[in-house]
């Protein structure tokens, strides 16, 4: 048993068996291929939901190579988190010409409506917000994407109404699972 193991949170996939047998297979068919690591991560993201630090760690003792490898490259891309997402993702595009155009005040507008920072998920599970890299759809700066829409020249006044809209359908999907 690795040392590590005996410490993680009871809700760590690693510590779940099923969750810990998909997480075993992806990396033994994986491991030793070449550009494993990033098809073990992607498969991890898409089939647990996320990669905790606990993950991270067991992935880098599996394929003998530092934490620090691996966790370089989770935080590198956006599309993988440490945390579950929530039901609905707003993203802020950080490139230039989003983050000239306004883009830090909107995310601080969605830190106060909200209460968390970008990486961070709303207490009830509805909205992660998550900072990306340009979109392609400069032209249109400040960019917020929402799921998988693009809102473009979201100014401040406007804002509200799209976190609005996002919140009421958070609400919506939590009347219809009760
Ligand atoms: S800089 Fe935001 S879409 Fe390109």
């Amino acid at each position: 048993m690795l040392k590590f193991l005996e410490t993680i949170p009871a809700t760590d996939p690693l510590a779940k068996p099923e969750q810990r047998q998909i997480i075993d297979q992806i990396l033994e068919e994986n491991k030793d291929i070449p550009g494993g690591l990033m098809v073990i991560l992607n498969e991890l993201q898409n089939r647990i939901g996320f990669i905790s630090l606990a993950m991270q760690q067991y992935v880098s003792h599996k394929m003998r190579i530092p934490t620090s490898t691996v966790h370089g490259v989770v935080s590198f891309y956006s599309f993988f988190t440490t945390t579950p997402r929530g039901r609905h993702t707003v993203k802020f595009c950080m490139g230039t010409a989003c983050y000239v155009g306004g883009v830090p005040q909107l995310i601080e507008k969605a830190k106060q409506t909200l209460g968390v920072d970008p990486g961070q998920t709303t207490p009830d599970g509805n909205v992660t917000i998550e900072l990306c890299r340009c979109v392609g759809a400069c032209s249109q700066a400040p960019v917020v994407v929402v799921d998988e829409e693009v809102h473009g020249r979201v100014r401040p006044n406007k804002f509200p109404q799209i976190l609005r809209a996002v919140l009421d359908q958070g609400k919506q999907t939590s009347e219809q699972q009760a």
